[in-house]
C-alpha cells in the first residue's frame, strides 16, 4: 500500500510476471524465463479493500518466445464495482536444459477473441524486436566509441 492508501504497482506487476510464467511454462512444459514486458498500463488505481482478480493468456508463440497478456480487475466486494486496473503483455522464452532457448509448440487460437489477440501479438513482437535491434546496434556503437 502506498500513502494514497492504493495498492503498490510494482507489487501487481510481480504477481503478473509470476502468473505468466506459470502460464508459459504450462504451455511449453520448459522452464521459462521473461525476456520483455510492454505496454503496461496502470488503468485506475486498485484501494486497500479491492479484490484483485487477475486473468493471464498466452496470446501467441514463435520459435522459443511466448507472448503472455495479462489483465487485472479490481472488484468492490461490497458494492459490487468493478475496475479495469492494469494490462500488460510479458514475453517468456522456453529454455532447454542447458539453458539456451528451444522451441515451443504453436498457440491456436479457437475463438474469435483469442484470434484478435493472435494477430494483435505479431504487431507487438514487430515493434519489440525493433527496438531491441536498434537498442544493440546503439550498445555496440557507444562501446566502439
Ligand atoms: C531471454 C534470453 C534467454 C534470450 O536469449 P538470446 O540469447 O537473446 O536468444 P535469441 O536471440 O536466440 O532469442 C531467443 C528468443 O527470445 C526472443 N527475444 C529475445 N529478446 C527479446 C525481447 N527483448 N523481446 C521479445 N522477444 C525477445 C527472440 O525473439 C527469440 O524468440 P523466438 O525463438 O520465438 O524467435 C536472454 O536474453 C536472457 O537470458 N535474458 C535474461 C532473462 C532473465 O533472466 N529474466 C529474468 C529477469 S530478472
Amino acid at each position: 500500500m502506498n500513502a494514497q492508501n492504493t495498492v503498490f504497482g510494482g507489487m501487481i506487476m510481480a504477481k503478473c510476471d509470476r502468473l505468466a510464467l506459470v502460464v508459459a511454462e504450462r504451455h511449453s512444459g520448459h522452464v521459462c524465463v521473461t525476456a520483455a514486458v510492454d505496454s503496461i498500463h496502470f488503468r485506475a488505481p486498485a484501494k486497500g479493500n479491492d479484490t484483485l482478480l487477475f486473468s493471464l493468456a498466452l496470446n501467441r508463440s514463435w520459435g522459443s518466445s511466448m507472448e503472455i497478456g495479462a489483465r487485472v480487475i479490481a472488484e468492490n466486494s461490497y458494492t459490487g464495482d468493478v475496475r479495469h486496473i492494469l494490462s500488460a503483455f510479458f514475453t517468456f522464452v522456453a529454455l532447454d536444459s542447458e539453458g539456451r532457448p528451444t522451441d515451443v509448440a504453436a498457440a491456436k487460437p479457437e475463438t474469435e477473441e483469442q484470434q484478435r489477440r493472435f494477430d494483435d501479438a505479431r504487431i507487438r513482437r514487430e515493434g519489440r524486436l525493433a527496438t531491441r535491434k536498434e537498442l544493440d546496434a546503439h550498445d555496440r556503437e557507444y562501446h566502439e566509441e
